[in-house]
C-alpha cells in the first residue's frame, strides 16, 4: 500500500509514538488526520503536534475512540488506520483495570469496526511486549506463550486477538505490532528513561523500582515509526503480528548508570532503590527476525546513540519537560 497521497488516520496521534509517526507520514506526503482526546494521563500533548500543525495535509480532530459516531465520521475516506490511541501504563492498569480495558479493548474494537464498515484497507494496531508476561525463554519470538502479568497486558492481548478475528471473519487487513519499551524525544513522563533523566536534571538520584536487575529491550521511537510504516506498506500480511524491539537487553541498573554519565552526574549521585512495581515482568528481549524478514525492517539506533539523542533533546526542552500526573 502506497503511503504517498494516502488518506491516513492516526488515533492517539497527539501522544508520544503517534506524534512522531504523524510527522513522518506528513514528510512522506500522506494526508493525515489525527484523532485524539488529549487524555490527561499526562500533560503537554498539544506541543507534540506543533510541527505537524504547520502542514497543509494535516487535520486534527479532538475525539474519543469510545465515541463511535464521531469515529465513523472521521473514518470516512480513510485508506489506512494507524491505531496508536491507548491507555498505557502497567502500574496505572493495576490501579484502574476498568479504564484500561475500556480504552484498550472496547476502544480498539470500535476502531476496527469503524475501519471495517467504512472501507479502510488496513489497520496497523499498536500492541505491546506486555502480552508475553514472564518469559519462558529469551529472546521472545512471536510464538512465545502469552501470559500477561497485568491488566494492561491482558488488554493489549485482547485487542490483538480482535485484530486477528477481524481479519479471519471480515477480511480486514489488521497487523499488530508488539512494541518493546519505546523511548525517545517527547517520551511519556511515566517511562523510566524520562523519570531518570528528569531526576538527574534536578540534581537528584534516579530511583529504581526493585533491585534493578530486570532487563528491557529499549527501542528508539524512530525505529518504531519505521516499522509501523512498513507494516502499512507491505502487502499480504493481514492478520499477522510482529515483535518490534531492537533485539538487545539492558538492565535498569545499567540504564541508570549510562544516564548518570551522560548527564554529567558521575560521582555526584548514586541511584536509589525502592520497592518493585506490581504487574511488572522480569525481562524482555525481542526476537525481531520476523519483522526483519517480512517487513524488511532494520532497527538502526542502539541504546547509546538513542540515549544521547534523548538527553540532548531533554536538555534543550527542559522547560517543556512533562511531569507525570
Ligand atoms: N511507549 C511504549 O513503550 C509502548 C510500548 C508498547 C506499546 N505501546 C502502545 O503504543 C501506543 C502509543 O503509546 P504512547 O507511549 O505513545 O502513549 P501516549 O499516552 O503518549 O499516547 C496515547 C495517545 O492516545 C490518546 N488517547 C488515550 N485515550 C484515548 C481515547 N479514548 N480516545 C482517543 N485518544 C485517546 C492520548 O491522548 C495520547 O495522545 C499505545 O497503544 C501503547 O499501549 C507503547
Amino acid at each position: 500500500m502506497n503511503i504517498v497521497s494516502a488518506s491516513v488516520l492516526v488515533t492517539g496521534g497527539a501522544g508520544f509514538i503517534g506524534s512522531h509517526l504523524t510527522e513522518k507520514l506528513l514528510e512522506m506526503g500522506a494526508n493525515v488526520t489525527v484523532y485524539d482526546k488529549f487524555d490527561r494521563y499526562y500533560e503537554g500533548k498539544e506541543e507534540n503536534l506543533a510541527l505537524a500543525a504547520n502542514s497543509r495535509n494535516f487535520v486534527l480532530v479532538n475525539g474519543d475512540i469510545l465515541d463511535r459516531d464521531k469515529l465513523a465520521t472521521v473514518m470516512k475516506g480513510t485508506d489506512i488506520v494507524f491505531h496508536e490511541a491507548g491507555q498505557p501504563g502497567v502500574g496505572f492498569s493495576v490501579d484502574n483495570p476498568n479504564i484500561t480495558n475500556e480504552v484498550n479493548v472496547v476502544g480498539t474494537l470500535n476502531v476496527l469496526w469503524s475501519a471495517r464498515t467504512n472501507g479502510a484497507m488496513r489497520v496497523v494496531n499498536a500492541s505491546s511486549s506486555s502480552i508475553f508476561g514472564k518469559p519462558q525463554y529469551l529472546p521472545l519470538n512471536e510464538e512465545h506463550p502469552k501470559s500477561p502479568t497485568s491488566p494492561y497486558g491482558v488488554s493489549k492481548l485482547a485487542a490483538e486477538q480482535y485484530g486477528i478475528a477481524f481479519h479471519r471473519v471480515y477480511g480486514l487487513d489488521v497487523v499488530s505490532l508488539r512494541y518493546f519499551s519505546v523511548y525517545g524525544p517527547r517520551g511519556r513522563p511515566d517511562q523510566v528513561v524520562h523519570r531518570f533523566t528528569q531526576s538527574l536534571a534536578k540534581g537528584e538520584p534516579p530511583v529504581i523500582n526493585g533491585d534493578g536487575t530486570h532487563t528491557r529491550d529499549f527501542t528508539n521511537v524512530d525505529d518504531v515509526v519505521s516499522a509501523t510504516i512498513l507494516a502499512a506498506e507491505v502487502e499480504g500480511i493481514g492478520g499477522e503480528t510482529f515483535n518490534i524491539g531492537f533485539g538487545a537487553r539492558t538492565s535498569i541498573n545499567e540504564l541508570a548508570r549510562r544516564l548518570i554519565i551522560m548527564s554529567g552526574m558521575e560521582g555526584k549521585v548514586v541511584a536509589r532503590h525502592q520497592g518493585g512495581s506490581k504487574g511488572d515482568f522480569p525481562d524482555t528481549q525481542a526476537d525481531n527476525r520476523k519483522a526483519v524478514r517480512v517487513l524488511g525492517w532494520r532497527p538502526k539506533i542502539d541504546l547509546e546513540e538513542g540515549l544521547r539523542g534523548y538527553v540532548d533533546w531533554f536538555e534543550s526542552n527542559v522547560e517543556v519537560a512533562k511531569t507525570a500526573s
